[in-house]
């Protein structure tokens, strides 16, 4: 039973092109504007020069009466930047600045100010609005009284060929500036979206905001300069800022850092904000004393601020040690946070998560928790590295509500990268086990719900929830309900020794119920709304699919809050766990390819067998279960979505899935088609023939990435080189060609060039005749093998909204549900009610 048991990581494997990396060029900014405001000499600050108000690279627009240079009578000390505070700009009327763009995009714009007086100038009076031409940056800005300096920084979009800066003094007052920075930064610093904790939904069009940065924190370790910073940001300590002192601790790491590659990187914070961080301190070995760690921030009411949580997992010895949920305001900002499955499944890797907030009217108070997770069993343990907070510039009373669900879909590279920030991978894995028993198939057709389009859009929560007898027969498409205390006997009160799979959604049990039925028992977390949607959606499908490759669904339980869901148990596991990682006997070459036609008819059946095509979205080797005779059954729906016309009320564009099986072009595009399983289905196919990961950050670079490394040698024509050696001196160089071939296609950059996943079972169904002809002679055999074939598919085709379809030999024999009747009617049975 052991080694059916999935380890949390290996069932996630992590997203896509992401590579780990170490070292990076340093980023030069195209441009780089860095003006000492009133002095008459470049000033150099660290490794920087801030130019001379009077040098030009910049044009300055503004009539000369209004214009002054003054001098700080006084001499400046102890000031980190202290010699940008010399001197000072100021404008007794409308001023401009006006800074050629050599590339648009994302700039920092940092104001300095140092509010002096001299004989002229009394700084501290002054009152005055900062703007770009789009935007407001500061309005009727007054600068402390007590002369103290201040840096003010915003990030904005720039999209012109200049950027004109105006101070707007108020009335009867002046402006002034001390030193000014218009530097580029790279686009991907924020990206689009980003998960409002306000409503859970995804906010769109941050690429587009000004953000103004209030808070930037080094979590439990020191402050950094700008010297420190390839952005030359500032990043202060934390200690200040927590409200509970002593449930926290600094922890600190020596040893080197990872970025992932095309996420994060030096630009997104320097290593060394990751390599600190503070944890929550454990008040004593009970789990029941748990308390969060809380940091406390002043904030604008009824404004929008965006919170960016770096984290890096620094204090686990291994993988899969570390849960934890965070919180900002009393809202849940994530249920559960898990960084080995965040960062690729490594240690010491620098990832972040993105949320953004709107404050209330009548709060003035922005707080972050890091808490211990709920889940039984772990120990409370949390950590942050980092912490940003960008007010919205645009935000606040008044303004215009943008990033609801219904905006504008912005660019989309953002999504590319915000794919660590909002993918929650709910993929939740599960080991599901079966035994199967023989049984009539009259039996099966007394009770199965096989309206495929007549499955009623019923949805849980319009049941009524005193429903506990079976729901089966013609008019119940959701299977059947089991009671939680049925539920509790059949996992031993969900005994964790139980335990054959663990995922974001929850654990997964294996079960016996009282007729001795083995059942896999798959249960959510109730507080995660995301779970909830997920929940819903396997209900609602499974119950109205039923196909020989698909897994069954044999009831659920959604007493007392619960989100529980019951399947068939597959005896022999996940397809992942006899490619790598276990001690599981070898699978040949034809009995991967079976498995592989198998796992290709239950998808071509999900996208051709109802009316609208129904995506996957998770396809991957973890997901696909064998049964005790080694046949594949595509599971977990939770994520699966009909399209490509999705209902219009359900957009949703975070892209979902694993790293390492998702489409490319569903990135670019944000657009689903089924085109994005076939991808996947590639890199399963890739998967089979190597049997190795989809991701190993352990390998050389060019290797990390499966479907990279296999594209690389396929195209050079020597996939050969790379297969499984167990099987490689047994696949026929015909079969061999043919799958390559197939893999390629699935593979290719864009979904009109991938073949449907009807092409692909054909394919692959040639590939075994390929593998099993005899000799020169049974050429000729499988050439009208394929005309069969093909014309299967065609009927196939068109069978359209034929329930159960399956190809060659389908129809009925692809019905799974023969032992699930019997199943049913026991529990009816046994269960009494
Ligand atoms: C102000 O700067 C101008 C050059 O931009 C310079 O000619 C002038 O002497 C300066 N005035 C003061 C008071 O420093
Ligand atoms: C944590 O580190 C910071 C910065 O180095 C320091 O100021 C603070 O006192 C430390 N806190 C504890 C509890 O050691
Ligand atoms: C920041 O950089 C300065 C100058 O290079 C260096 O002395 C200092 O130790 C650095 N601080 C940290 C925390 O690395
Ligand atoms: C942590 O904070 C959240 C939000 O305020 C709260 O709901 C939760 O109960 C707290 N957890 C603990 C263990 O105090
Ligand atoms: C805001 O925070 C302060 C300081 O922690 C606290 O005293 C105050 O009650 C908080 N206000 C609200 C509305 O939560």
């Amino acid at each position: 039973m052991a080694n059916r048991k999935l380890g949390f990581g290996s069932l996630f494997s992590l997203i896509l092109i992401l590579n780990l990396r170490n070292s990076v060029a340093a980023f030069v900014p195209a441009d780089n504007y860095l003006i000492d405001c009133g002095s008459l000499t470049d000033t150099k600050v660290d490794d920087r020069v801030f130019e001379a108000d009077s040098s030009r690279s910049w044009s300055l627009n503004t009539p000369k009466d209004v214009l002054t240079n003054i001098t700080n009578p006084n001499s400046v000390s102890s000031l980190t930047s202290s010699s940008l505070y010399l001197n000072a700009r100021v404008f007794t009327g409308p001023s401009s600045y006006s800074f050629p763009i050599k590339q648009q995009g994302r700039h920092f714009i940092r104001l300095y100010f140092f509010p002096f007086d001299n004989q002229q100038f009394k700084l501290t009076t002054s009152q005055f609005s900062v703007s770009t031409q789009d935007n407001t940056l500061l309005s009727n800005f007054q600068p402390r009284p007590d002369s103290t300096t201040a840096v003010k920084e915003f990030s904005a979009n720039i999209n012109h060929d200049n950027l004109i800066l105006s101070f707007i003094p108020g009335s009867n007052s002046f402006a002034f500036v001390s030193a000014l920075e218009v530097v580029s930064v790279p686009n991907n610093l924020i990206l689009d979206t980003a998960q409002n904790v306000n409503n859970q939904q995804t906010y769109q069009g941050l690429s587009n905001q000004v953000l103004e940065t209030v808070y930037r924190l080094n979590m439990g370790g020191p402050k950094l300069l700008p010297v420190n910073d390839t952005l030359w940001r500032t990043w202060n300590t934390d200690g200040v800022y927590l409200i509970n002192a002593n449930v926290a601790k600094n922890v600190s790491y020596a040893g080197d850092i990872n970025y992932v590659d095309g996420a994060t990187s030096p630009e997104i914070a320097p290593k060394i904000v990751y390599s600190t961080a503070t944890e929550l301190a454990s008040q004593s070995s009970t789990l029941d004393a748990r308390v969060n760690v809380t940091w406390m921030f002043k904030a604008d009411s009824s404004f929008s601020y965006l919170v960016r949580m770096h984290f890096c997992d620094i204090v686990s010895k291994a993988l899969n040690n570390l849960y934890f949920r965070a919180y900002i305001n009393s809202w849940s900002a994530s249920n559960n946070i898990d960084l080995s499955t965040l960062s690729a499944n490594s240690l010491h890797t620098a990832i972040f998560m993105d949320f953004v907030v709107g404050l209330p009217a009548e709060s003035n108070n922005l707080s972050v928790s890091i808490g211990p997770s709920d889940s039984a069993g772990i120990a409370p343990d949390g950590i942050l590295n980092g912490l940003e907070i960008m007010k919205i510039s645009n935000s606040g009373p008044g303004a215009v509500v943008e990033g609801s669900s219904k905006s504008k879909i912005g660019p989309i590279l953002g999504a590319v990268f915000g794919v660590l920030a909002l993918v929650i991978i709910a993929a939740v894995v599960f080991c599901l086990f079966r035994r199967r028993k023989k049984a009539k198939k009259q039996q099966s057709k007394t009770w199965l719900p096989f309206s495929i389009n007549g499955g009623t859009s019923q949805s849980l929560a319009s049941r009524t929830s005193n429903i506990t007898t079976a729901t089966s027969g013609k008019n119940g498409n959701l299977g059947y309900r089991f009671s939680f205390v049925v539920l509790q006997e059949a996992t031993n009160n969900f005994d964790e020794n139980w335990v054959i799979g663990v995922g974001g959604f929850g654990k997964v049990y294996k079960g016996v119920l009282r007729d001795e039925t083995k059942v896999a028992v798959k249960r959510g977390n109730p507080k995660s709304q995301q779970g909830l949607n997920e929940f819903r959606t396997e209900i609602e499908l499974l119950s109205r699919l039923r196909h020989r490759h698909l897994v069954s669904l044999i009831g659920y339980c959604d007493e007392r809050n619960e989100m529980i869901l019951v399947y068939e148990y597959m005896e022999k596991g996940t397809l992942k766990s006899h490619l790598y990682g276990s001690d599981l006997p070898n699978l040949n070459w034809e009995q991967r390819l079976e498995i592989c036609i198998g796992s290709a008819r239950g998808l071509h059946y999900l996208h051709t067998g109802s009316a609208k095509a129904i995506i996957h979205r998770d396809v991957k080797s973890a997901n696909i279960l064998l049964d005790e005779n080694l046949m594949a059954k595509v599971a977990d729906f939770g994520l699966s979505k009909t399209g490509p016309e999705l209902d219009q009320t359900h957009v949703s564009t975070a892209v979902k899935g694993s790293f390492g099986y998702l489409d490319p072009e569903y990135f670019r595009r944000q657009q689903l088609t089924e085109k994005s399983d076939v991808y996947s289905f590639g890199v399963v196919l890739l998967e089979v023939l190597c049997a190795r990961p989809v991701i190993d950050p352990t390998l050389p670079r060019e290797m990390v990435n499966l479907a990279e490394w296999g594209m690389k040698w396929q195209k050079r024509g020597d996939l050969d080189q790379i297969i499984d050696a167990r099987i490689a001196g047994t696949i026929k160089p015909d079969s061999l060609r043919k799958f390559a071939e197939t893999v390629e296609k699935c593979l290719a950059d864009f979904g009109v060039e991938r073949p449907t996943m009807g092409d692909v079972l054909w394919n692959l169904e040639y590939a075994l005749q390929l593998q099993e002809a005899q000799s020169p002679d049974s050429e000729a055999n499988s050439i009208n093998r394929i005309v069969e074939l093909s014309s299967q598919v065609q009927n196939m085709n068109n069978l359209g909204t034929v329930a159960e379809g399956g190809i060659a030999n389908s129809s009925l024999n692809d019905l799974s549900d023969v032992s699930m009747s019997r199943v049913f009617s026991q529990l009816i049975k046994s269960e009494g009610r």
